[in-house]
């Protein structure tokens, strides 16, 4: 039977295209507005196929990846692989890829939409002026915080929590704000020390210095919860949290609380503990800006992405090695081997 992938979401153009000249099968699974399916439905498709491409997000439990013993390989869209179970892929030997590099820019750039928009109140104003209240220039609610020196001529520091490529990214995007940099990522500590104009900080001596912390870490059981309650507190009052790395590196409900009392200037989010849901009492604060998890939503790069995740989950259909393996250790585990003999 020819080679099946399964791609259950409406992958772009420019990844269909990569997909059809491989001639290989290709099965699409999703609504007619691209609805994802449910688990059940994914579980069944599997079975079907050799190779899935996923999207982004979209979760890959041990039960999608134990449905068919024949599968050899996750071609995940997206950098992040927190939402497919690694565990049981490398145990069942299953290759997994995902898209880096390509990314790394646009999710930088939202970043300091996000960290601009949050310290300016962009949005907020936004909405204030189109509701028809703006009748004398705005004031006191909407008193900034700034990026720049600011009339103090006082250099804003900048925290960054993981120096990894988005990390670096956002860093070369502050030398316009002549911004202090302090990063904190211990197994990339030697970096950052060697890194010009950044000094290196253990966590809480960067939260109590930054004027913005950014973070920039995967998720892993360690990174879980790395911005608790305590961690709040030691935060400024004037400061501003950014996330658009992955929602469960903070305690939402302890970060609504901190928020809802005023602890700190406000937070801007990208992605959130429970998404696409968010903790209640999120959505009603003022001092937020929150957006739909769109750091590398923009064309360009979401086709290379598509494109990208397409060549992977062709080269392990056809039982090559893939580029972007983020477990390669599968490669010599027998489980593996017995898929792509023959
Ligand atoms: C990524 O690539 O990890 C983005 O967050 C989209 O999922």
């Amino acid at each position: 039977m020819a080679t099946r992938i399964l791609v259950p979401w409406a992958l772009p153009e420019s990844g269909r295209k990569v997909l059809k000249k491989s001639k290989l099968r290709v099965t699409y699974l999703h609504g007619p507005a691209g609805e994802l399916p449910t688990l059940v439905e994914l579980i069944e498709a599997v079975k079907e196929a050799d190779v899935v491409l996923p999207r982004g997000t979209q979760p890959v439990p041990r039960e999608v990846l134990v449905a068919n013993p024949a599968l050899r390989g996750i071609a995940n869209y997206g950098v992040g692989y927190d939402s497919i179970d690694m565990g049981a892929a490398t145990e069942l030997g299953i290759p997994v890829t995902n898209t880096p590099e390509i990314l790394t820019e646009t999710t930088a750039d939202l970043t300091w939409g996000l960290l601009m928009a949050t310290a300016r109140k962009i949005p907020q104003t936004h909405n204030f002026t189109v509701s028809g209240r703006f009748t004398a220039p705005a004031g006191h609610p909407f008193m900034g915080m700034d990026i720049g020196p600011g009339g103090s001529n006082r250099p804003k520091v900048l925290g960054i929590i993981g120096f990894g490529r988005i990390g670096r990214a956002v860093m070369k995007r502050s030398k316009g704000f002549r911004m202090k940099v302090i990063a904190y990522d211990p197994p990339l500590r030697e970096m950052i020390e060697k890194t010009r104009g950044v000094e290196y900080r253990e966590l809480h001596e960067l939260l109590k210095e930054s004027d913005f912390v950014t973070l920039h870490c995967p998720l892993t059981k360690e990174t879980h919860h790395l911005i608790g309650r305590n961690e709040l507190e030691l935060l400024k009052p004037t400061a501003v949290l950014i996330n658009a790395s992955r929602g469960p590196v903070v305690d939402e409900t302890a970060l609504v609380s901190v928020l809802k009392e005023k602890r700190i200037f406000g937070a801007g989010l990208d992605v959130y503990e429970k998404e696409p849901q968010l903790t209640p009492g999120l959505a009603e604060l003022e001092n937020v800006v929150l957006l739909p998890h769109i750091g590398s939503l923009t064309q360009d790069t979401r086709n290379q992405m598509a494109i990208v995740a397409a060549k992977n989950a062709v080269a392990m259909a056809k039982k090559k090695k893939p580029r972007n393996l983020v477990n390669p250790e599968v490669l010599s585990r027998q489980e593996y081997l017995q898929k792509v003999s023959g």
